[in-house]
């Protein structure tokens, strides 16, 4: 890599944080929920809106833009060498219920500000860059995470899926698509994998949602590995009835079935010997769900993640055997036990995480190593292209929750790294 180039470039590099900060607001009233909470599901009004917001930001920042069956936006930046891979950075921009401003946003318009400060600087890239805005990275509306990226990996399991998913209004996926703008039918689905070597790297910039940076007062964490993320869907059914006229030797109660499939969850969780096994249940759903009527139906969620694979899937096992026995000791019926999704983890790529850290010296800012708990839409771009991911600090820690925040000079400081990675990976 030419020493002087890259000093050249640095010398004019500056990133600017205000507009970027006032993209970040004007990106969060976009939501279902009120400020500072943001809300933004899949294919609705809002996210179409955001969508939009996007699209013309990437324009503005001369990049030619276009998109796939599902949404997965692209804004590209051609290099000077016609026909090599793609060097390609980009996150989310969807958010779960009552979430903050920087989850995946960071690494959507500090993306775009990265284009830009490459721009400033006089940098022409030889390989493409391009940025990529991913549809639901959040699992919220159909229940399945990374839905973009894991389509452009390839699924088949995923795509027959999607064409019986419907949301909790009953809505299917292809209406929801369809009132969206996005006339798609299955074949579109599997046409989106990616081909073998059209990228040569990808980078996400994230918040790192967890405390480990700012404890430590690190400005830069590179990311080696993403833990291995599960999700699985529970039913349990028994009879219902009056809740004082059926005694309690003869009830079967579906929602105290949940409830102890709840503890055993965390009981097998804290039994795996290791701090890195993690397991919530975030969806807990009764039904009638009236105070005077035993729970005929129950439904829960349960999220198992680790960074060690066969831990993980031994947890599941474990969990699966208590659902049996649960229903059997409370005659209740285990009516479904459906393992959503259970991949593996993945691996930052040698190369990448040398630019990373390259890039982090050559600006002066502290970082350490470290490995992601959270996914990302990078596990799956992992299976088709070298990845790797920058994080940035973020206050206490605090994600999925309207308290989020990360300062804008962190921000700021990702976007640098960021933008030195993408112009040294794309000169490579
Ligand atoms: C995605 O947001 C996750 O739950 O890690
Ligand atoms: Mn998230
Ligand atoms: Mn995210
Ligand atoms: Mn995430």
């Amino acid at each position: 890599y030419p020493t002087d180039s890259h000093h050249s470039i640095l010398s004019s590099f500056s990133v600017q944080s205000e507009e970027l900060q006032g993209q970040i607001e004007e990106l969060s009233t976009l939501s279902d929920s009120p400020s500072p909470s943001v809300t933004r599901i899949l294919y609705s009004e809002k996210d179409v809106l955001a969508r939009r917001f996007i699209k013309g930001i990437m324009k503005k920042a001369g990049l030619s833009v276009r998109k796939d069956a599902v949404g997965n936006i692209y804004g590209r930046w051609d290099g000077s060498e016609q026909g090599l891979p793609v060097v390609a950075t980009g996150s989310h921009i969807d958010a779960i219920p009552f979430s903050g401003k920087y989850d995946g946003v960071v690494g959507v318009l500090g993306a775009i500000e990265a284009i830009n400060v490459l721009r400033r600087s006089g940098f022409q890239p030889k390989r493409p860059l391009e940025v990529i805005m991913f549809t639901s990275e959040e699992p919220t509306r159909f229940g399945i995470s990374c839905l973009g990226s894991r389509l452009l990996a390839g699924s088949e399991t995923l795509v027959n899926t999607l064409k019986k998913a419907a949301d909790a209004q009953n809505v299917s996926f292809f209406d929801a698509a369809t009132s969206a703008g996005y006339n798609l039918g299955p074949d579109d689905l599997s046409n989106l994998v990616l081909e073998e070597g059209s990228y040569s790297a990808f980078v996400e910039l994230h918040i790192e949602q967890g405390p480990l940076l700012e404890e430590e007062g690190l400005s830069i964490g590179i990311v080696t590995a993403i833990a291995a993320p599960a999700s699985i869907k529970v039913e349990f059914e028994g009879n219902g009835g009056h809740a004082g006229a059926v005694l309690m030797p003869k009830r079967n109660d579906a929602g105290l079935a949940a409830a102890e499939l709840a503890l055993a969850v965390e009981r097998h969780v804290l039994e795996s010997g290791s701090i890195d096994t993690v397991g919530t249940v975030g969806i807990l759903e009764l039904h009638p769900g009236a105070i005077n009527s035993i729970p005929s139906k129950s439904h829960i969620e349960i999220d198992i993640r680790d960074i060690d694979e066969k831990r993980r899937n031994g947890v599941i096992e474990k969990v699966h055997q208590s659902a049996i026995n649960i229903a059997k000791n409370r005659g209740v019926t285990l009516s479904e036990f459906n393992i959503i999704n259970q991949d593996p983890p993945a691996s930052s790529d040698k190369a990448v995480i040398d630019a990373m850290e390259f890039a982090t010296k050559q600006l002066n800012l502290s970082h350490k190593f470290m490995i992601s708990r959270a996914y990302h839409d990078s596990l799956f771009m992992a299976r088709k292209s070298p990845m790797g991911m920058i994080f940035i600090p973020c206050y206490k820690g605090y994600s999925h929750k309207p308290e989020e925040y990360a300062s804008t000079e962190d921000i700021s400081n990702g976007v640098k790294v960021l933008a030195l990675t993408l112009a040294k990976l794309s000169l490579e």
